[in-house]
């Protein structure tokens, strides 16, 4: 049956609305669109219907149906829209991210606690007027004792503390080893010092290793006293520890230096009330030193009896554990990162 009316606007808004309602995804608005405003879609139906529609008719329903049209791509654009911000609301909240969460930290590789205290104290002998030397870890055996004047029958020799490599070569036992040579090198006065790597096959335990490193010095010249020594020790030690630091020279024997002494500084740890580091004394061990023996001056090629020096030898390893208070050797060799970091 035709009616003025050959279709109902309003119940197809209706409906329209409805559906639009229910579509929360840009899917779903988009079949609507298809099913509305496509080729086939209802209101290419609505067009068709209109031209059966009385003539006088056709241009109010037209204006109708124009109106309908806008109406619903207006409704359909907003709920676009709208579903749009959502989705991009929802995926902003997806990639949030905190940023008062601690950040990842990556490793980055520095250099080791025994090469920085090693730099610390080269430091400090290079700001006293001393130069820097190198000096070989494999050594002949007669540099590494018998021209610093060790007596052939000398314990050290044996071969328990000592890596022999061949009948005549082996892992240098201390930094001493840099003195005949650097001596015949170079014409006095000369204040030098050799920092590096020492072996010694010993039992590795919490407070000895088979390697470790040490920093040699000496002095020659004319004149050299064990006063400049002390005072020049004095300033080391102050400089690396803290002006409250006290030295303690104790009488001693090494075949190389003639007076010997061992070198005591106050335990920096508990300013000499006594604790387990200093063993309840008062006072750590961190150096040999004395005069440098006139047969090792001769070794060197100079003469004794114009030339004098002092010379001296730090462990770097204790030291290093002294500052940081650390409590096993061993830790410095094992390449443990959780160590390591702590640096
Ligand atoms: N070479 C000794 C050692 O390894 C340390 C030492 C003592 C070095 C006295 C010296 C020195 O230069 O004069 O135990």
């Amino acid at each position: 049956m035709m009616t003025d009316k050959p279709f109902d606007l309003h119940s197809l808004k209706k409906e329209f609305h409805k559906r639009l309602h229910q579509t929360e995804n840009l899917e779903g608005l988009e079949e609507i669109r298809v099913c509305y405003f496509g080729k086939k879609g209802i209101l290419q139906d609505l067009m068709g219907m209109l031209r059966l529609a009385p003539k006088e008719k056709i241009p109010e329903l037209g204006k109708e149906i124009n109106l309908f049209k806008e109406e619903l791509t207006k409704d359909l654009e907003g709920k676009k829209r709208n579903v749009e911000e959502r989705l991009l609301a929802l995926s902003l909240e997806k990639e949030k991210f905190d940023i008062t969460l601690p950040g990842k930290i990556r490793n980055r590789a520095h250099s080791h606690p025994v090469l920085d205290v090693i730099e610390k104290m080269t430091e400090i002998l290079r700001s006293l007027g001393l130069k820097e030397v190198h000096s070989n870890e494999i050594e002949a055996e007669t540099v590494n004792f018998d021209l610093l004047n060790f007596p052939a029958d000398h314990p050290a020799k044996d071969m328990q503390d000592t890596f022999y490599l061949d009948d005549s070569m082996l892992l240098r036992t201390h930094t001493t080893t840099f003195q005949v040579p650097m001596m015949r090198q170079h014409q006095p006065p000369m204040a030098l010092f050799c920092a590096g790597r020492v072996f010694r096959n010993e039992e590795v335990t919490s407070r000895s290793h088979q390697q470790f490193s040490q920093i040699d010095a000496f002095h020659l010249g004319k004149g050299v006293s064990m006063a400049d020594l002390l005072s020049l020790l004095k300033l080391f030690y102050r400089r690396l520890f803290g002006d409250n630091v006290l030295l303690r020279f104790r009488k001693s024997y090494f075949p190389f230096t003639e007076p010997s002494v061992e070198i005591d500084i106050s335990c920096i740890r508990c300013e000499q009330k006594g604790c387990p580091i200093c063993k309840h004394t008062g006072w750590l061990e961190v150096a040999g030193a004395g005069m440098m023996h006139p047969n090792v001056i001769k070794a060197g090629g100079h003469d004794p009896d114009i030339y004098t020096g002092w010379a001296f030898g730090m462990g770097v390893d204790r030291t290093l554990m002294l500052l940081h208070n650390i409590p096993d050797i061993r830790m410095l060799w094992e390449s443990d990162t959780r160590f390591l970091h702590q640096f």
